[in-house]
């Protein structure tokens, strides 16, 4: 006799997400498409917010009272997040965890670094919730994918810094195009590259446009320089030494002679590396706590420049001229 086969439940981040009436009667009012993964996009205030993370947006701008101390780290998605994640928490907790390669406790060893470092709208202000964050030791390190617009307002006008990560939007099209395509069910198919490069063009990206996003912290890196810190993502892997050194001048934390002759630039560089990251038991079998995405979708390649074996001429036309549209005489480039 066979017994009846119950369905396996759908991982987290595909089941549907409990809205209060207030959050509906709000995204009824508002322009929605269909989002890459699951659920929509609803584009408030300029900015396209993922159904299942709106709530946690709207939370975190009422109840997130900033610190002076607090640092933030600000990124689109696919920017390279999980990796400077790492490299805050290895660098601002460098005197309690050694980031050497004998320290076998050091917590990114065992933890991926979103758990390290939470963000405002899939973690600590996920579905609402008000989290308690008296047990955070200052420097409190979280992250948003909230544009310099949206930030709840203590932020802005707190000294927390803000540390905001981009890359080229070619790489992050490829990124977000492997990275929906693994987390789709598989019974909706897969998305082309063709839609996905189209749908981030139209500026319907989560959290996007993209140039939208990036102007804003651009101007203000160059407005605040002393509270907004902005680095690209190959800038970043083209000379990680040099803007290590740079973020921690940044945040208020340089690294004395003493340290640099013990080589702990070197080692947290090799502590939070694409090789040491991907290949930890914890980044290939865990999951996310709240969303339940799993560790390892975060890691694919983890290099500048895949969009050359992907993207077709056409494609790359048709970016560039949007990208020098968007962003000309801000000085930014990509
Ligand atoms: P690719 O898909 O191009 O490989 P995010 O963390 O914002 O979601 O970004 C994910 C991207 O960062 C992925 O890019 C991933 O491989 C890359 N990444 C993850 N960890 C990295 C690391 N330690 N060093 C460099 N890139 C990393």
């Amino acid at each position: 006799m066979s017994l009846p086969q119950t369905p396996p439940s759908l991982p987290q981040y595909l089941q549907e997400i409990e809205l209060s009436q207030e959050t509906r009667d709000l995204i009824s009012k508002l322009p929605t498409e269909k989002a890459l993964i699951s659920g929509n996009l609803h584009q408030y205030k300029g900015f396209w917010f993922p159904t299942r993370y709106i709530q946690g947006v709207l939370a975190s701008q009422k109840h997130f009272q900033a610190q002076d101390t607090d640092i933030l780290l600000a990124t689109t998605p696919k920017s390279g997040t999980t990796w400077l994640k790492a490299i805050l928490f290895a660098l601002v907790n460098r005197v309690h965890y050694h980031p050497d390669p004998q320290n076998q406790d050091h917590p990114l060893l065992t933890n991926n670094s979103h758990a390290l470092v939470p963000s405002f709208e899939s973690n600590l202000y996920f579905k609402k919730q008000i989290p308690d964050l008296t047990s955070y030791a200052p420097p409190r390190l979280f992250s948003a994918h909230l544009p310099l617009e949206s930030l709840p307002q203590s932020v802005k006008e707190s000294a927390c810094k803000v540390v905001y990560l981009c890359r080229n939007p070619k790489d992050i099209i490829v990124s977000l195009w492997h990275y929906t395509n693994r987390l789709r069910h598989r019974s909706m198919g897969t998305n082309s590259l063709e839609e996905v490069f189209q749908y981030f063009c139209r500026g319907v990206s989560p959290f996007g446009p993209f140039w939208d996003h990036v102007s804003g912290y651009w101007k203000g890196s160059l407005e605040r320089p002393e509270t907004v810190f902005f680095i690209k993502y190959e800038e970043m892997k083209e000379q990680p030494g040099l803007h290590l050194r740079r973020l921690a001048e940044f945040l208020g934390c340089p690294f004395s002679p003493e340290e640099e002759a013990q080589g702990v630039v070197d080692n947290i560089l090799r502590l939070c590396s694409f090789e040491n990251l991907s290949n930890l038991d914890v980044n290939k079998t865990g999951k996310l706590s709240k969303t339940g995405v799993e560790h390892s979708a975060f890691f694919r390649r983890g290099e500048a420049g895949d969009w050359r074996n992907c993207l077709t001429a056409e494609m790359v036309e048709q970016l560039d001229r949007i990208t020098e549209e968007k962003l000309q005489g801000s000085g930014l480039k990509f």
